[in-house]
């Protein structure tokens, strides 16, 4: 038995692959094609582990995909790979609809291919599943209840606009061809390997190089955080025990204002990290929001509670305490994604916010 994971070299796909291996044998094929936010770095604790198959490619080869489950056979695929940071699909939306929209339809092009061919219980046991967001949803408002799996789609970012369209791709490959599929749809992530653009892991490499905290508009906009292992643990349970065809929705009942966030993350450095020249939160700088920002997300994660017994295993405390001492003792991770073209992102997202 293998499964195949596309995206494992990201933050959630790396974090999920390690898991995975920590806590069975079953070997993982793992197909990304190392964008810039792909990082062979992440899995470096499986150099040399036989039950780990890396294969940089595109999820947009169909030949390559069409090779990898023909050769491997997995039992299922776990889908990540996409282009994940709205800043980024504001700036430039084309990669966002090749890699989220075009390669979910490639890889389900291939998995349908390959799924007829299978017999008795491989065909009737195969799983795609698909990871998605809670920012199909679009934004609540204050009063609003949270997200449940029957909230109509509003995507608000060409990027949350993109999963919603590979969302549908994969409703559409079961209810028409009966492909096997679940979705998951999550709310914001946090934990070791979080590429430095993301809000978390940029606001504790600034902090740390004394360069300003640049917090969105108002800073009150409110996003549901869960720690990167309980998403992980979220997908295992859907794969395991999770009815086809269904969704679930996953999240950390653990909703945070933004600046609050960050006032959380100083407070940990002021304590692990003390700076000489004072708190970090002199470096707290408000600039011009995001286009088009969504208020609030939050999930209700009750079905995939009632239906497969899962909840988050971690608080925002212990999560976000194992999540700067992780950058702390990783700095040298975080140098080496820092290259030029960081710094040129950083430069076009930053530059131009008074
Ligand atoms: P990430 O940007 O850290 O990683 C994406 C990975 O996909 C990288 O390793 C990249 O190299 C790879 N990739 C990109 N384009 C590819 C292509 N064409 N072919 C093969 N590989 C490709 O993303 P993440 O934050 O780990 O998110 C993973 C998935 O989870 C995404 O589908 C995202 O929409 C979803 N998600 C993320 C969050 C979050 O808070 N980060 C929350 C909910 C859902
Ligand atoms: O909700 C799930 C989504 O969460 C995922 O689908 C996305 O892949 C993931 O990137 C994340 O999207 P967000 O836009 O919510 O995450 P980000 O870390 O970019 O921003 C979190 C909040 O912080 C958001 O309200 C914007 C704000 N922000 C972000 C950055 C980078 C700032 O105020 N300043 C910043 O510099």
């Amino acid at each position: 038995m293998t499964i195949l994971v596309t995206g494992g070299a990201g933050f959630i796909g790396s974090n999920f692959v390690l898991d995975w291996l920590r806590g069975c044998d079953e070997p993982v094929v793992n197909l990304d094609k190392l964008t810039y936010a792909g990082n062979l770095a992440n899995l470096q604790s499986l150099q040399g582990d036989a039950r780990h198959v890396f294969v940089q490619g595109d999820i947009c080869d169909r030949g390559l995909v069409e090779t990898l489950l023909t050769t491997h056979r997995p039992r299922a695929i776990v889908h990540f790979a996409a282009e994940s940071h709205v800043d980024r699909s504001i700036h430039g939306p084309g990669e966002f609809m090749r890699t989220n929209v075009e390669g979910t339809f490639t890889l389900l092009e291939a998995a349908r291919a390959y799924w007829s061919g299978l017999e008795g219980g491989a065909k009737g046991g195969f799983r795609f599943h698909h990871v998605s967001t809670d920012e199909v949803y679009g934004s609540l408002g204050p009063a609003d209840a949270p997200f449940s799996e029957t909230n109509a789609y509003a995507p608000n970012s060409p990027y949350s606009a993109s999963k919603a369209a590979s969302d549908h791709l994969v409703r559409a490959w079961h209810h028409t061809y009966g492909l096997p599929v679940t979705t998951s749809n999550c709310s914001n992530n946090y934990g070791p390997f979080h590429f430095p653009e993301k809000l978390i892991p940029l606001m504790i490499a600034n902090a740390l190089a004394g360069k300003a905290l640049p917090i969105y508009g108002d800073g009150l906009q409110v996003r549901d955080w869960l720690y990167v292992t309980d998403h992980c643990s979220a997908i295992r349970a859907v794969l395991e025990r999770g009815r086809v065809g269904e969704v679930y929705n996953v999240g950390g009942w653990n909703e945070m204002p933004n600046i609050e966030i960050v006032r959380a993350l100083i407070r940990l450095l002021d304590e692990l990290a003390p700076s000489a020249e004072g708190s970090y939160a002199r470096l707290i700088t408000y600039v011009t929001d995001r286009p088009g920002h969504d208020r609030r997300y939050a999930i209700d994660a009750r079905k995939i509670e009632r239906e497969l017994g899962w909840r988050p295993a971690e608080t925002f405390e212990t999560g976000i305490r194992k999540t700067v001492a992780w950058y702390l003792a990783n700095q040298e991770w975080v140098r080496n994604v820092q290259s030029g073209a960081y710094r040129e992102w950083l430069d076009k997202n930053y530059a131009q916010r008074a």
